[in-house]
């Protein structure tokens, strides 16, 4: 098989394409990414002189250049996206136009070229905050935020070409993910890095708003299956079945990094901020995933992985991250 991994030097998309190649040694791997401050060439550094894997340099946005690197491929795996939901909240045009009018160029070359196949990676923040229970795919979607409306934006015009073309596409929402190369400006490797480097750690609000974690490597054998045993025309969520308060979460990182938790420093609240995600994974699971990795040892793993890849994360936190991170929180 000859895919078309968008997005693909990002964190969930860096950790796929490294899944694909040493689990199907027959496929081979085009990424098509802009290469934003979260596309980082140096998450596949180790994949880059693999005969099976090429890198174009581009924006899923840009209608002729993804019909030229779409030609001929069997599927389309759609991870290009601006993705960080306080960074929506300052400045939102960006988000609209990958996540919304970046899917639509990817939809019209799918339907165009007649691939067989579009999968295009979502979200559980479409659903919107749930108090109790999890959601359905079935569910309504009730975004909250400009990153999660423009994310449902993308869904919903998928599935209109699916319904109104028949344009094979097929969608995965997973819950939050993380794991080795996610960009530290996210919860997880914010405060492991904070952490390691005894700064304090920004916990929003009361710290007990839920999320249901899911270990990267989990997820990529999720979308893999989809991808390959999936219908067209469907939604598959994807949960970790782990949720855990944010107050939770910090003291467990805390306390694999060694650090004190004195360094908890409550600041003001994410405006909009979801309560709580929650998936129903049945219909994933039926067509066989699970996920494999217990929480606890992903956890373990993930900050053994950033204490041994400083050289990875130190430059990523100066310049625009620093610049960045002052806006949200001052000078600390
Ligand atoms: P990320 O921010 O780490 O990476 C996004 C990648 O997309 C980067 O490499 C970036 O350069 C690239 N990109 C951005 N705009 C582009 C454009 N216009 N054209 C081409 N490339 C572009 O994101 P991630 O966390 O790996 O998320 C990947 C996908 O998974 C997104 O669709 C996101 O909504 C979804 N998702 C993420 C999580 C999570 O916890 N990280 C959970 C559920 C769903
Ligand atoms: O649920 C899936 C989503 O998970 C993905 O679609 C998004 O792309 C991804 O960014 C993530 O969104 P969240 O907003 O849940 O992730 P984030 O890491 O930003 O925050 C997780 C929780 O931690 C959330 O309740 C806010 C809180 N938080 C976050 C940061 C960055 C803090 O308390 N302090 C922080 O500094």
């Amino acid at each position: 098989m000859k895919v078309l991994v968008t997005g693909g030097s990002g964190f969930i998309g860096s950790n796929f394409i490294r899944h694909v190649l040493t689990a199907h040694p027959d496929d081979s791997v085009v990424n098509l990414d802009k290469l934003t401050y979260a596309g980082n060439p140096a998450n596949l550094k180790d994949v880059e002189r693999d005969p099976r894997y090429a890198f174009v340099h581009g924006d899923i946005c840009d209608a002729t250049l993804v019909r030229d690197v779409a030609q001929g491929v069997d599927a389309v795996i759609n991870l290009a996206a601006s993705t960080h939901v306080d960074r929506s909240l300052m400045e939102p045009d960006e988000f609209l136009r990958t996540d919304v009018f970046g899917v639509f160029t990817l939809l019209e070359a799918v339907k165009e070229l007649k691939i067989p196949r579009l999968l295009h990676i979502s979200t559980d923040e479409v659903y919107g905050s749930v108090e109790r229970g999890s959601s359905r795919e079935s569910d309504p979607l009730r975004p909250s935020n400009p990153y999660s409306a423009s994310k449902a934006g993308g869904d919903l015009l998928a599935l209109a070409y699916w319904q109104t073309h028949r344009t094979p596409v097929l969608i995965t929402r997973s819950s939050n993910n993380f794991g080795p190369y996610q960009y530290p400006e996210k919860v997880v490797p914010l405060f492991i890095t904070n952490a390691l480097e005894d700064k304090p750690v920004p916990l929003y609000g009361d710290g007990r708003n839920v999320r249901d974690w899911l270990y990267v490597l989990d997820n990529c054998t999720a979308i893999d299956l989809v991808l390959r045993r999936g219908k067209d025309g469907q939604v598959y969520n994807i949960g970790g079945g782990h949720e855990v308060e944010n107050l939770v979460l910090t003291r467990q990182i805390l306390q694999l990094t060694g650090k004190p938790e004195t360094l908890i420093q409550p600041v003001r609240d994410r405006p909009g901020h979801d309560r709580r995600y929650a998936l129903d994974s049945k219909k994933v699971r039926q067509l066989g995933w699970a996920p494999r990795h217990r929480f606890g040892d992903a956890l373990a793993a993930t900050v053994a992985w950033y204490r041994e890849h400083e050289a990875w994360w130190r430059p990523l936190k100066s310049g625009e991250f620093r610049a960045y991170y002052e806006k949200q929180y001052g000078n600390r």
